[in-house]
């Protein structure tokens, strides 16, 4: 990071830290200072530092961090621990992604409720999401490292089983899947590229790219979102945040990206 990079994120972090409704305005002024000193860093990092600090920063009822959060690598263990995930956890005995971790933790570490742990996913305008940041931070940890998900385990081995599924049943009112649009080469819709994610070379790029800096959001969105949207691309019923089935779409697309570098949070349009 340059010195002016890290000047802007300390001044969006402090901002962050100061009563709610003074921090989302400076943050949003934070972010447009912040564009104007660097046209060509990823405003991403701006989640990073806020992910960051939300890490270790004392919350919840309990007034503990997340820092013996056990992302799949050991209590505390962020470095790689993304490039790992999904995998199977056994104190829960289930299948979960950064995200679905990140509520568990929240959960237990910090003494929220579940619902209260899943109530922000996402940002809107005028308001931050600290899952989007926290997960900005762990995945942002496993930077340049290979992505391998496991699969050994029965339990990830089912969720890729449902994965698989899910990724193929046709439904809604256009009777599409996600394999209607995502599983040959060379499809688009109006201008958007449609990756084939079940072609390693094309998943390899790009389920190693989410969270990403979405520009034409002006967010970071994860990849709880990702699949959110496409749910509504395909006009089914709404996914669920942190779900099983969310996890499941994961476990399968991670199969044909392991191998991939982990580059995220990346810059998207
Ligand atoms: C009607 C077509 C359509 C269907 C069906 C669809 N998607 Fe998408 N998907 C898109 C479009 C369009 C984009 C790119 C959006 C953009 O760039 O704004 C996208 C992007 C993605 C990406 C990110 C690709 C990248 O370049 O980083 C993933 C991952 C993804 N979809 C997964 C899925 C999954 C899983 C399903 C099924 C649950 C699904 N999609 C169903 C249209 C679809």
């Amino acid at each position: 990071m340059s010195s002016t990079m890290r000047a802007a994120v300390a001044a969006v972090v402090l901002a962050c830290t100061a009563p709610i409704v003074l921090a989302q305005g400076s943050t949003e002024k934070g972010i447009e200072q912040y564009r104007q000193a660097l046209k060509e860093g990823n405003p991403a990092e701006l989640w990073e530092a806020r992910g960051e600090d939300l890490w270790k920063r004392k919350r919840g009822p309990k007034n503990v961090s997340l820092e013996q959060c056990d992302l799949g690598q050991g209590p505390g263990v962020v470095r790689g621990a993304y490039a790992h995930l999904p995998r199977y956890f056994a104190d829960t005995d289930k299948v979960q992604d950064a995200e679905s971790r990140l509520v568990t933790c929240m959960v237990t570490l910090q003494g929220f409720k579940e619902e209260d742990a899943k109530k922000n996913p996402f940002s809107a305008p005028g308001r931050h999401s600290d899952m989007e940041a926290l997960t900005s931070y762990v995945a942002a940890e496993s930077k340049g490292m290979k992505l391998n998900a496991p699969l050994a385990h029965p339990k990830e081995r089912e969720a890729f089983e449902l994965g698989d599924y899910l990724f193929h049943r046709r439904a809604g009112p256009h009777d599409y899947s996600c394999s209607t649009c995502h599983a040959e080469s060379g499809k688009r819709i109006r201008l958007q590229e449609l990756p084939a994610l079940t072609d390693p070379g094309e998943a390899q790029k790009v389920f190693t790219t989410w969270p990403a800096y979405r520009v034409s959001q002006g967010s970071v969105r994860t990849m709880q979102h990702r699949l959110y949207d496409c749910y509504w691309q395909m006009r089914h019923p709404q996914l669920d945040f942190a779900s099983d089935t969310a996890t499941a779409l994961m476990v399968y697309m991670a199969k044909f990206a392991n191998g991939g570098e982990v580059h995220a949070p990346a810059l998207k349009r």
